[in-house]
């Protein structure tokens, strides 16, 4: 039989848990870097438990220097973690009671269930900050690059078929849209995570007088006015992990998005297209072949969403068949979370550097984009302007296009009698359709492509994002 190893828990056991268990059960191991929110819980804990009597202010103020010193050490790396103190949260009380007596008082009226509860919805606060920051830098870079494509026409795709002409600068835009909604997709999620569960105790509460409201308002769980937000059932607060699925949804997003992203730009610096030239730093050769310039920090990109997602999905299944309250499948909801966020984190940065160093090769856009194909639909809307029904303008460019195409010339070199026999809507005027200037400076409504437009969402972003000049 194994020695009695558990002083937390272990009044009414016999034996301690195998070593097999101990290995098989830990988290101090992962979740560790909740320690400086255990910390921040904690103190907000005693200061209220001696607010209420059941701590002496001397008792309270030698648990937070003890607090504070523990978590110095674990940042500085010096502290001894026991695996058999299974979690963070005993680890730090282990190792605080050991120094300052008073904190064999500090778990009470407090269970795990509520203490980890409130470490992650402090640690999604950070989280979601952090994350929102690093999508803003991602889209300074990004508004670099527009800047880099303003005057460079490419043609813009559907089903990856050449469809219309557009600025660089609006596709680069089409991506910064995404990545709004990310930064706002944080930022909300932070606000779901803002509720304090403290003082839901394992389940049903306690029977001491204690302030919840005092405790949510010490950690900054408080709405616009500064009122305390607490949880609302005891159950449901140390059951709950909505916030971790949504936390993990919408770096899942964020995965898909920047995966779009990633998949232009490798798309576009290919032979084929050879829109772009990706930056040395975020490419790698090949071992075999020695033309090869690879565009590997996209291609993770795009690999990494697939984990994001994983993720996601993990915590989806992970909590679906649970009765209700806490069980202890819950500790496998953490390493899920911290890798959304890390890996979240690190394409963001990416991202950033990847786009902040693309060039766009000016002379392949232009040639794709002078495709007069791509300028059928205004041919279409100059006999619409001419009082021609859109269907009936659709069918007779269609046939433009079918005739151009049989004698093998470009749409505009077309002779206008031809064009005219197949629509006499066509003006002797028709062929300047295919100025792609022209073309462009007619897209003027809000969220067009044309320079005009352009030029207001410069200036929009430059005051989103604070940037200047
Ligand atoms: N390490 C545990 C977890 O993350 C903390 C809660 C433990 N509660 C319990 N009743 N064993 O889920």
């Amino acid at each position: 039989m194994a020695k009695k190893t558990q002083a937390t828990w272990g009044g009414r056991f016999q034996s301690g848990p195998a070593a097999l268990m101990l290995k098989f059960s830990e988290s101090a191991s992962f979740d560790r870097r909740l320690a400086p929110f255990d910390v921040a819980g904690s103190k907000a804990h005693s200061a209220m438990l001696a607010r209420i009597g059941l701590l002496t202010a001397r008792e309270r103020d030698a648990i937070h220097a003890g607090l504070d010193r523990i978590l110095a050490e674990i940042e500085e790396g010096t502290f001894t973690w026991d695996e058999r103190l299974e979690d963070v949260h005993m680890n730090i009380e282990h190792a605080l009671t050991l120094r300052v007596p008073a904190a064999a008082k500090l778990h009470t009226a407090r269970s795990r269930n509520d203490q980890v509860a409130t470490d992650m919805r402090l640690f999604f606060r950070h989280a979601c900050a952090v994350l929102a920051e690093k999508v803003k830098n991602a889209q300074s870079s990004l508004l670099s690059a527009a800047a880099a494509g303003r005057s460079v026409l490419i043609p813009g795709y559907t089903h990856l078929q050449r469809a219309q002409p557009v600025f660089a600068a609006h596709h680069v835009f089409a991506w910064m849209e995404m990545l709004e909604r990310d930064r706002a997709r944080f930022l909300e999620v932070a606000e779901k995570a803002n509720e304090c569960p403290l003082g839901s105790g394992a389940i049903a509460g306690t029977t001491l007088s204690i302030d919840r409201e005092y405790v949510a308002k010490l950690l900054g769980f408080v709405d616009k006015k500064g009122r305390a937000r607490v949880t609302q059932n005891s159950m449901d607060a140390v059951a709950d992990r909505d916030t971790h699925i949504e936390f993990a949804s919408a770096c899942a997003l964020f995965g898909v998005h920047i995966s779009r992203i990633a998949e232009d730009l490798i798309l576009w610096s290919s032979a084929e297209f050879k829109f772009v030239s990706l930056p040395d730093e975020f490419c790698t050769g090949s071992s075999l072949m020695p033309q090869k310039k690879n565009p590997d920090s996209c291609e993770l990109l795009r690999g990494k969403s697939a984990r994001l997602q994983g993720n996601l999905h993990t915590l989806l299944t992970l909590v679906k068949g649970l009765p209700m309250t806490y069980n202890r499948d819950l500790q496998e909801d953490k390493s899920p979370v911290f890798d959304s966020f890390d890996q979240a984190s690190v394409c963001a940065d990416v991202l950033a550097a990847t786009v902040k160093g693309l060039s766009f090769i000016a002379d392949r856009c232009a040639a794709a984009a002078s495709d007069p194909a791509l300028l059928a639909t205004d041919l279409a809307d100059y006999l619409v302007d001419r009082g021609v029904p859109f269907r009936a303008a659709h069918h007779a460019v269609g046939a433009v296009v079918a005739l151009a195409e049989k004698r093998g010339c470009p749409i505009p070199e077309l002779p206008t009698d031809a064009v005219q026999r197949i629509h006499a809507g066509f003006g002797e005027d028709w062929a300047k359709v295919f100025d792609l200037g022209r073309a462009l400076a007619m897209r003027k409504g809000t969220g067009m492509p044309g320079p005009g437009q352009l030029s207001r969402q410069f200036a929009r972003w430059k005051k989103i994002l604070g940037v200047r000049g």
